[in-house]
């Protein structure tokens, strides 16, 4: 047996006992180094698809193809061995049928071995979801504020102020549980409806910019890191990484600038 296997990974089905339980505690991840440091703190890891704007500079989540999501799951999957490792679905990868969601889902789950798959959207990706799960690929849902639908949205805008807007997402909320979703992100939606929703679905729900009132919390690990120029008001910055990565690189130029560098007596040998 590897050593890999020797490890229990947490498991959808896990995530989906965790209803109403203990908080989930959960991060996004796109890079191996950091997914190995989060593997012990988090019970999942999210491959979000917002590594295009964070990590590759877009504007929005919309260019992102598939092949940067597999490749990005990999380098997380390969870090973390304890948590479970969902990957986002890319825009356009999974919207035109359940026939065209389940080819790519299949690929994502084969080629980064990751345990779980995210798509975006409620009742109207209902069908899909429960397409995938029937077919062994279990899948978190994503309701709310849905980043890939900025263009129709016109902006990134809490969800649910207004009582008229509940109707809509609870509808949404009620369709990925009954599809067989074994958790749910809300993303940007107002308390009081968070809170509701929360109680009314037996499923997790995972809130970011949501609240307290979910089942676990999700934030971007970039921004929690302090590493982002730009975050959301509701996001809580938990360390200065920005800040120390521009102290380190300065040190470091400062060193190579008065020629204060090692010699050749130090050898490429590991430090403990
Ligand atoms: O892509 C992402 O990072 C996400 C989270 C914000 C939930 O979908």
């Amino acid at each position: 047996m590897s050593v890999h296997a020797a490890q229990k990974r947490i498991s959808a089905p896990d995530i989906r006992a965790r209803k109403g339980g203990e908080p989930i505690v959960s991060l996004t991840s796109y890079h191996a180094h950091t997914a190995a440091i989060a593997d012990k703190y988090v019970d999942f890891l999210l491959v979000g698809d917002s590594l295009g704007m964070v990590m590759h500079g877009f504007e929005t989540t919309l260019p992102v193809p598939l092949e940067l999501m597999i490749m990005h799951g990999r380098a997380v999957t390969r870090g973390a061995r304890r948590a479970l490792v969902v990957v986002d679905m890319p825009f356009g990868s999974y919207e035109e049928s359940p026939a065209q969601a389940f080819r790519n889902a299949a690929r994502v789950i084969k080629e980064t071995e990751c345990g779980a798959i995210k798509i975006e959207g409620g009742a109207r990706m209902a069908e899909t979801i429960q397409f995938l799960s029937q077919r062994g690929i279990p899948v978190m849902a994503h309701i709310g504020l849905t980043p890939q639908s900025i263009n129709v949205f016109g902006g990134f805008k809490t969800q649910g102020r207004e009582r008229a807007q509940w109707e809509a997402i609870e509808n949404d909320a009620r369709a990925v549980t009954e599809a067989g979703a074994f958790s749910v992100v809300l993303e940007a939606v107002a308390e009081p409806l968070a809170a509701k929703i929360t109680k009314s679905i037996d499923i997790p729900t995972i809130g970011i910019g949501a609240s307290a009132a979910c089942d676990g919390q999700i934030l971007v690990m970039e921004d929690m890191l302090g590493l982002s120029p730009k975050v959301a008001r509701f996001v809580k910055e938990f360390g200065k990484v920005g800040q120390a990565i521009e102290g380190a690189i300065k040190l470091y130029a400062d060193d190579v600038r008065t020629r204060k560098f090692p010699g050749a007596e130090n050898t490429y040998e590991m430090k403990d």
